[in-house]
């Protein structure tokens, strides 16, 4: 404490105090002011603006302009946010060329502009919604929940996608991918839209419970240690040289440093 002295501490605690003291009052002001709706009016129709702009540079070329669809791709009217917010969170869209099945790949869009394209290909036609995270987040389920959730990915899923969500080929040159990669939201949104040799889950065959209890049960078979040694991301044993690497020299040198400390103290 030789470098702070008290006087100089409360010199620099002053402009700290200003600031903190503006943060307040700025977010009391946000909360206290009201959006009033003309704001949100306005907001929604640039967004839907912003997301057209973004639709004609990327996906007209396949899907028409107005997204009436060409033969290289189907229309989109009436697909709804979900469907958007799955192709391209999912990396699928825009596809690269025509092909068979788009593969998935990290998007290069942000999370805005996909709701800005979601935004307006749902003001095409009315379809599903984006769901909000309380419907899809799987956290905090029983163990009978969770084994609940392993039976119903059995009967709906397991036949294309594997018992443990694995994945595997289909008839006619597609495959059903792995899940061990997808998020909870996406997997929501395959149920409910059954992209191309999916079926589509209603919630009348697959409530929203049972959607919760299906991405619970996924979840856990990933976290479950396979037989040759963790799996870590499943990236191989390089990963796992790594990490033993970090771990273990990582332990030794806090191990060694310890030591030292308390050698000097007992001097
Ligand atoms: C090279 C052509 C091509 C481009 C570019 C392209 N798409 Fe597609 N899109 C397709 C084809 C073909 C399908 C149908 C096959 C499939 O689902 O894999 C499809 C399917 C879709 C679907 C699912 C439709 C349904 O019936 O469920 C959505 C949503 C979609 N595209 C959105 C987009 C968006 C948004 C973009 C731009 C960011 C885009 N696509 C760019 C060719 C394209
Ligand atoms: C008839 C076979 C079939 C069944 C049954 C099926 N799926 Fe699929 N699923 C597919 C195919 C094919 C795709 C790939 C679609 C594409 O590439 O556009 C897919 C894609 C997915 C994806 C996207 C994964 C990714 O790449 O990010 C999820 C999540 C998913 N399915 C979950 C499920 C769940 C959960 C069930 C059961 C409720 C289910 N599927 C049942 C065939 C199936």
């Amino acid at each position: 404490m030789r470098f702070l002295s008290t006087r100089r501490r409360s010199r620099a605690a002053k402009p700290i105090m200003l600031l903190l003291a503006l943060m307040l009052v700025g977010s009391v002001y946000a909360v206290v002011s009201p959006a009033t709706s003309s704001q949100a009016d306005t907001n929604a129709s640039s967004q839907v603006a912003a997301g057209k702009a973004i639709f004609e540079q990327n996906c007209s070329s396949c899907h028409g302009l107005g997204g009436a669809g060409t033969t290289q791709g189907p229309s989109l009217a009436g697909v709804g946010a979900a469907s958007v917010d799955f192709q391209m969170g999912t990396g699928r869209m825009p596809m690269a060329r025509p092909e068979a099945q788009a593969p998935s790949k990290p998007t290069k869009f942000t999370d805005e502009e996909i709701a800005q394209v979601a935004a307006y290909v749902a003001s095409l036609a009315p379809g599903p919604q984006v769901p909000s995270s309380s419907t899809y987040n799987a956290s905090g389920l029983t163990a009978e929940q969770l084994a609940r959730g392993g039976e119903l990915f059995k009967t709906n899923c397991s036949a294309c996608h594997n018992i443990e969500g694995r994945g595997g080929a289909l008839p006619g040159g597609s495959y059903a991918p792995s899940l061990s990669k997808t998020s909870d939201k996406h997997i929501y949104e395959a149920m409910r839209i059954g992209p191309q040799q999916m079926p589509v889950f209603s919630k009348g065959v697959v409530t929203d419970e049972d959607a919760r209890e299906i991405i619970g049960y996924l979840n856990t078979v990933r976290t479950q240690p396979n037989d040759g040694g963790l799996a870590l991301g499943g990236i191989g044993p390089v990963t796992e040289g790594l990490w033993g690497w970090i771990v273990g020299i990582g332990g030794l040198i806090l191990v060694a440093h310890w030591l030292a400390r308390k050698g000097a103290r007992a001097r």
